[in-house]
């Protein structure tokens, strides 16, 4: 099976997580377009979705699935989404695709984090992705410093990227994330940061990898 088939059918699998007559908390990337063409087949039996990006909001609202503000929900059953990596524990970063900071948001309004991923994602530690990090653009400088002199890590502004939020996006490499809840600690302390790319304190309760055996389901509660 190609990536796409396995994103397509982690895609699918998901549904299987969806609450009849809630709203579903969509998430932002490749692998979620696919849950979002497949939510499209049972949308007349969810009360609609809350989008991470204006990019799944534009996919959601083109198949027709009503699209809620978060400001307008109390609480959500069920987020998915994707991830760059995932460890053992159901930790993650995430960022790839600049839409970290109202990923979390959603992921903060859900009772349970489901993740979708192709089986390259799961890793022993993370870090090998570089980790993304959405910054007020007048602390880019100051926090680019501080990944140096914290963790040794080299951070780089992602080019011609503005957030959904009007914000920068660093990426910072060489950093081995042994303890991604105490780093995530840490660096949401640091003046100008908006969100850290480390989805500890959020980390996916289930994750449905893609593998050319079909789809594994790994469980973390
Ligand atoms: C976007 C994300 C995505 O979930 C992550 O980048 C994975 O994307 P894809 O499914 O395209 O590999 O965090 O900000």
């Amino acid at each position: 099976m190609t990536q796409d088939e396995l994103k397509a059918l982690v895609g699918r699998a998901a549904l299987d997580y969806v609450v009849p007559g809630s709203v579903v908390g969509v998430g932002t990337g490749s692998t979620v377009n696919c849950f979002i063409d497949a939510l499209a087949s049972v949308k007349g039996r969810i009360a609609g979705a809350v989008s991470s990006s204006l990019q799944s909001t534009a996919r959601l609202q083109a198949l027709g699935i009503r699209v809620f503000d978060a400001n307008e929900l109390t609480g959500i059953p069920v987020y998915v989404d994707g991830a760059d990596e995932i460890d053992a524990a159901g930790f993650m970063v995430k960022g790839g695709g600049a839409a970290l900071t109202r990923e979390k948001i959603v992921a903060d309004l859900a009772e349970r984090f489901v993740c979708i991923a192709d089986e390259s994602k799961l890793v022993a530690v993370m870090g090998n992705f570089p980790l993304p990090v959405e910054v007020i653009p007048m602390a880019a400088a100051q926090v680019t410093r501080r990944f140096a002199a914290a963790f040794g890590g080299v951070a780089t502004l992602r080019a011609g990227v503005t957030t959904d939020n009007g914000n920068v996006l660093l990426d910072v490499r060489g950093l081995a994330l042994t303890d991604p809840l105490a780093m995530e600690t840490e660096i949401n302390q640091w003046p100008g940061v908006v969100t850290v790319g480390i989805f500890a304190r959020h980390r996916a309760r289930v994750c449905l990898l893609g593998t050319t055996q079909g789809v594994r389901r790994l469980s973390f509660d």
